[in-house]
């Protein structure tokens, strides 16, 4: 059977959805080694495990789900989601500054999703037309492309770092943003970044004050420029509540707004929220996208659009991580005990990441800046031929386009020091 003659009922789109998971597959390897009887470094999980290799779960939230009453785990959820559940994702997006930016004027509105694949998807689905281009950076989620390519959406990047840093605005390439941006309004009718901040997944980069406020400034006066451009910023918060920062963006928001600036009716900022992470929930499958803009009418149409999106994808999403977590949020003592959790889980984030990083610097290697969440990079021109180097060494890492992701989340700081030396012999 030649490949034109076979496979007739699939289409041409279907067909384009190739490729095995290259994390998972390397993923593969580490565990053949490690059932093989190899002292074996596991760098390629994306889930924060202890130290003894378990998947840490947030007590708290297990507790919690396990007291759920039988209906919140059979009944839907409503389509747009559980009310006290979309009063829950503003304030986890906006944290501490969210009734200083409702004094201020600005309006939200969330639907909840599920997961923040979900929140990515609503926002891919309703703010480019088809065939648009939308920009990311050079380093990304790898699933970003395919939730795109899916809604008929291209991609163009800038550089994750600048070529010519500016001290001003550290890890923030405000030259390549600002033209990559020009070009996408002079061609289309609808502007759309995304932007995965703080934490970065890759590379656990956070973006400090001066170039969010700089970035975001950039991005104003091309809505006020451009009135008749539609313009997106979607935040994807996926890890921001493992963050030095978590709310770092509606500060800056709100500074901008405290000195003046004024916000075009032009533009939507939207947050995508991902409970997986911070609430150990992953297989919950609860999310979130969260809307801020000054017009309350506005968020009202896109709420009734965002509620028959989701309903043609995927119905409502789950329920019962939509109870449980607005019921946990709402109890003072079961937010505390989550909140104490969470922050035993980014100390050990924090602790891994300075052993990493002292380590590399101590082998001189030469490994990104990394701030917050679960990774850490190693950026380099043949990502396959270091990892299979470092696999040699029993160091486990995911290759990925320009290099090398270390999943810190999955690594004892003890092991450490050996993920920095395998790193060190690759580069020869
Ligand atoms: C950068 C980024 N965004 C969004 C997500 C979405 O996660 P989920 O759909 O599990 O909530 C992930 C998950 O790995 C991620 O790494």
């Amino acid at each position: 059977m030649d490949e034109a003659s076979g496979l007739q009922f699939l289409s041409s789109h279907g067909r384009s959805r190739t490729g095995n998971d290259v994390i998972f597959a390397w993923l593969a390897r580490y565990q053949h080694a490690a059932a093989a009887g190899a002292d074996a470094v596991n760098g390629t999980v994306g889930a924060l495990l202890e130290d003894d290799g378990a998947l840490a779960i947030n007590a708290t939230v297990d507790a919690a789900l396990r007291e759920a009453p039988a209906v919140e785990f059979a009944a839907y959820a409503p389509l747009k989601g559980l009310p006290a559940y979309l009063d829950l994702a503003p304030s986890l997006a906006m944290g501490e500054h969210r009734s200083a930016l409702e004094d201020l004027g600005v309006h939200h509105m969330s639907t909840a999703t599920p997961g923040g694949s979900g929140a990515l998807f609503l926002a891919a689905s309703t703010f480019a037309e088809r065939g648009d281009t939308v920009l990311l950076r050079s380093r990304h989620w790898g699933p970003y492309q395919g939730f795109l390519r899916g809604v008929g959406l291209k991609s163009v990047t800038y550089p994750l770092l600048p070529e010519h840093p500016n001290q001003a605005t550290p890890f923030h390439d405000g030259v390549a943003f600002e033209s990559a941006l020009a070009e996408m309004v002079e061609q289309q009718s609808k502007a759309m970044v995304w932007l995965n901040d703080p934490a970065h997944n890759p590379t656990g980069l956070s973006l400090p004050e001066a170039s969010r406020a700089a970035l975001l400034r950039s991005f104003m006066e091309s809505a006020l420029r451009h009135e008749h451009v539609g313009h997106t910023l979607v935040l994807d918060a996926a890890y921001h509540l493992y963050a030095d920062e978590p709310h770092g963006w509606a500060s800056t928001l709100r500074e901008a707004l405290e000195e003046g600036w004024p916000w075009p009716e032009n533009l939507l900022i939207c947050v995508a929220l991902s409970m997986s992470k911070s609430h150990t929930a992953y297989g919950l499958r609860a999310g979130a996208l969260v809307c801020l803009h000054p017009d309350q009418a506005a968020l009202e149409t896109l709420r009734d659009i965002m509620g028959v999106t989701g309903r043609e994808t995927w119905s409502a999403a789950p329920r019962l991580a939509q109870y449980t977590l607005a019921h946990l949020h709402g109890d003072e003592r079961a937010g505390q005990a989550w909140a104490d959790e969470r922050d035993r889980l980014a100390a050990l984030l924090d602790q891994r990441r300075s052993a990493f990083v002292s380590a590399c610097e101590a082998l001189d290697v030469p490994i990104n800046p990394t701030h917050d969440g679960f990774f850490a990079w190693y950026e380099c021109d043949d990502p396959v031929a270091v990892a299979e180097h470092c696999a040699n060494q029993h160091v486990y890492l995911v290759p990925l386009s320009g290099g090398v992701r270390i999943g810190l989340c999955a690594i004892p700081e003890g092991s450490m020091r050996r993920v920095a030396e395998a790193l060190a012999g690759a580069r020869g």
